[in-house]
Formats: C-alpha cells, structure tokens, sequence
C-alpha cells in the first residue's frame, strides 16, 4: 500500500480557533494516536507523548534529511544542524551550544528586561491593541538581532524583514515568504563576510563560532554556514511569536491566574513551564520514514512523512494528568515542547529567559487582559494566535506595581 492510497484518519481543518487542535488531538490520542492524513502532503500525525519519544531518539529510522516540516516547504538549500542526521550534524550544533549554555544566557537578563520594557510599555500605557502585532512580532527578532551583533542599520533591517517574514510565513503568502528569505540570506552573507574581515570572540559571537569550527582540520564550508544562520534566524523567532499570543489569551481567559502568577513572582518559572506545556508553539516538525517499521500499531512506509505533534504530546494524560487544566503543582513535568533527541531545542534557555521576562512583565504591569475581538491562529507547522486584540488593565498605584 503506498500513502496516495491511504485512506485519512482525519482531516485538518482549514478554520481552526484557539481551543480546536487540541479537541482534535485529544480525540486522535483516544482511538488513533498515529493517525493519517491525506491533507498537507500527506503525513502521520504522531500524537502520545511516548510514540514522539521514540520517533525523535530513533534517527537511524527516522531521518531529518527529507522532509522537516509538515507541510513541506520545497528548499534548496540545506540548513544544518536541523537538516542533517547524527554525525553530520554535531559540529553544526556544537558551535551554536557554545554561547548558548545557561550561565551565559542568564548574562542577557539585563538586556533582555530592557528590551521588553521597551517594546511593553507604550502597549500597556495606551491601553493595549493587537498583542501580536505590536509586541511579539517585533520582540524575538529583536533579541535575535542584538544577540548576533548586529548594529545601526543592519539591526533595523533584520527586525523589518524578520518581522515580515514572520507574518507571511504565518500566512502562507509565499511570494512575500520567498522575497523575505532570499533577504534573510543576504543579511546572513553579509555577517560571514564582515566576521570574516573583523574577527570576533568565537565564544561569544555565533558567527565567529560557526567560522571557528574545524573538522579534521577543514572550515565547515561556507554554503551550510549560511544555511545554519539562516535557520537560525528562522527558528528563533517563529515560535515565541505565537506563543506570547497564546499567553495573553490565557491569562485574559483566567484572571484568577494572572492575579495567582502576579503575587507570587518564585512562581513565575513553573507557570511558564505550565503555559508552554498547554500552547506548544510547534505541531508540525518532521521525520521521514527510512524503512517500513510499526509505531503505534500502525504500518509506517518506507519514504512516508511523519509529523511529531508537540502540541498534542504534551497534553498526554499518561503523562500528565488532567491535561486540559493549568496546575503549578506539576513535578517536574516532562515536556516535548523544545523536542527531544539529537535536534532538541538549544535556544531553550534564551526563550525561556526571554518568555519569563516576558510574562513576568505582563503580570506585574497590567492588573487584568480582556479580550476584544477574534483570535485569528496560525496554521501547520505552529500553534497558536496570529492577531490578540486586547484591553489591557494597568497597574496605577505604586503598592499594586510589583
Ligand atoms: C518558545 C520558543 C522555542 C520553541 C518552542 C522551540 C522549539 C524547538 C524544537 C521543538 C526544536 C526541535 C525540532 C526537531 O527536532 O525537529 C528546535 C530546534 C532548534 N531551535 Fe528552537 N525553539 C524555540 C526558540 C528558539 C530560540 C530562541 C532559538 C535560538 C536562539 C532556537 C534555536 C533552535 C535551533 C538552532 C534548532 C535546531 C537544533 C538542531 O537541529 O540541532 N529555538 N526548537
């Protein structure tokens, strides 16, 4: 039996609201955990938290080298480390975790804090709008901007074209999509040549790092540096893009949260680990099948996409109980939402600085969030909020300002 001749175990939805996918995914969970679909190229969706385990940690059988997002996005050039399967990409990934290690991450906190203020303050002081728009498009990249040195005009650049692309990557405008890119590309040219002319501290700067880098005594060539810069740009600011989104309805949805979160500030890291357990940003990261094997009970072909849903993975009440419901007496949740495996996430602790600072903010700046309109979402491969119009409340005396 080839896929094309698969018959769908469901459909995905062209409309999605904020709470579908995961009435979607609970049910596939319950009487099909891996379950096809003809639509997006045709995949399976892996949905319990064990089954992704597996798929991700089992890269002789599960390749990253075909086809790394559901749907497919045709590209021409290869992006290591994500696009390469153990060893090949190891080199890749090690000079990226050099200035990525927590201890140095935790040096940006300053910065970081004053970067969101910057950015949240005139938000909270006009009384709010579209959080999307106005804040979590434009923050990550940025955090990515500074964090790759850049300066002046070039930083200026990157945060337009980076936020532009963002936003038609979102929606699917690909010939907005393809103009942005070649200009990430551009951008990401321009930093190995300057690096190259005016050499900085490998341990600090991530394109020093990546030019340092020596396999049997070679320089990785040029082409995947590019593509792992580029990727780099890519994957860091799609993710807590929509994730702020899914934040801000959260707490617009539950006051008693906000308040809850706001008065106890030792708590804000495990209810940041809560939130990005219920909204993942990321269902639709990819493997491709190397040869027939069984998962779930089901018959896998040789060459057939398999989607590891993050989104759904973490709301497997195997693993953790009442799924639906945002507890903080959780220990030590076991969460996919950074991946697992050879390819998990090493920005996790950049964007967990950068989200708790994030949230932290929200909650000790604003006393309540209302929502004033639709949530528009994003679709496959992310999860989560494109537009949040909101009224925000701020905090006015200085006792309730934390
Ligand atoms: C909420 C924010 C984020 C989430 C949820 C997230 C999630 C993930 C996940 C699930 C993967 C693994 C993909 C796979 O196995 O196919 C990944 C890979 C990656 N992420 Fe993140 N990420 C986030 C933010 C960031 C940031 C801020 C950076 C950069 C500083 C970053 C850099 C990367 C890189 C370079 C990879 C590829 C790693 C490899 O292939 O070895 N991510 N991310």
């Amino acid at each position: 039996m080839t896929s094309s001749k698969r018959k769908s175990d469901f459909a995905v939805p062209e409309v999605e609201d904020f709470d579908s996918p995961h009435r979607l995914f609970s049910d596939l969970r319950s009487r099909c955990p891996v379950a096809y679909s003809d639509d997006l190229g045709g995949f399976w969706a892996v949905t319990r938290h064990e089954d992704i385990c597996r798929v991700l940690t089992d890269w002789q059988t599960f390749t990253t080298t075909v086809q790394n997002v559901v749907p497919p996005v045709a590209t021409t050039q290869r992006r290591p480390p994500l696009h390469l399967d153990p060893p090949g990409n190891i080199p890749y990934r090690n000079a990226i975790l050099r200035f990525l290690t927590p201890k140095r991450i935790e040096a940006w906190r300053p910065r970081i804090e004053k970067m969101v203020d910057r950015f949240l303050d005139p938000f909270v002081a006009k009384g709010g709008g579209d959080i999307c728009a106005e804040f979590s498009f434009v923050l990550p990249i940025a955090l990515l901007a500074e964090f790759f040195g850049l300066d002046g005009e070039e930083a200026e650049r990157i945060r337009t074209v980076g936020a532009e692309f963002n936003m038609a990557l979102q929606r699917q405008d690909l010939e907005t999509l393809r103009a942005r890119s070649d200009e990430l590309y551009s951008i990401a040219a321009g930093l190995i040549e300057d690096r190259k002319l005016n050499p900085r501290d490998p341990n600090s700067d991530p394109t020093a790092s990546l030019l340092a880098v020596r396999v049997d005594g070679e320089a990785l060539p040029d082409a995947l540096i590019l593509g792992a810069l580029r990727q780099f740009l890519l994957v860091g600011i799609i993710a807590p893009t929509t994730f702020i989104g899914s934040m801000a309805v959260h707490l617009a949805r539950h006051p008693e949260h906000h308040g809850e979160i706001a008065s106890s500030p030792d708590r804000i890291d495990i209810a940041l680990e809560e939130l990005l357990r219920l909204y993942t940003p990321y269902r639709g990261f990819a493997r491709t099948a190397r040869e027939d094997v069984e998962l779930g009970g089901r018959m896998i072909r040789k060459g057939e996409a398999l989607a590891v849903v993050f989104t759904s993975g973490n709301r497997d009440a195997e693993l953790f109980p009442d799924p639906d419901t945002f507890r903080l007496d959780r220990k030590k949740p076991d969460l996919l939402t950074f991946g697992r495996g050879p390819h998990m996430c090493p920005g996790a602790p950049l964007a967990r600085l950068l989200l708790a600072v994030t949230l932290q903010r929200i909650v000790t700046r604003t006393s309540r969030l209302e929502l004033t309109g639709e949530v528009e979402m994003t679709r496959w491969p992310e999860y989560g909020p494109l537009t949040v119009p909101l009224r925000v409340f701020p905090r006015t005396t200085e006792g309730e300002r934390l």
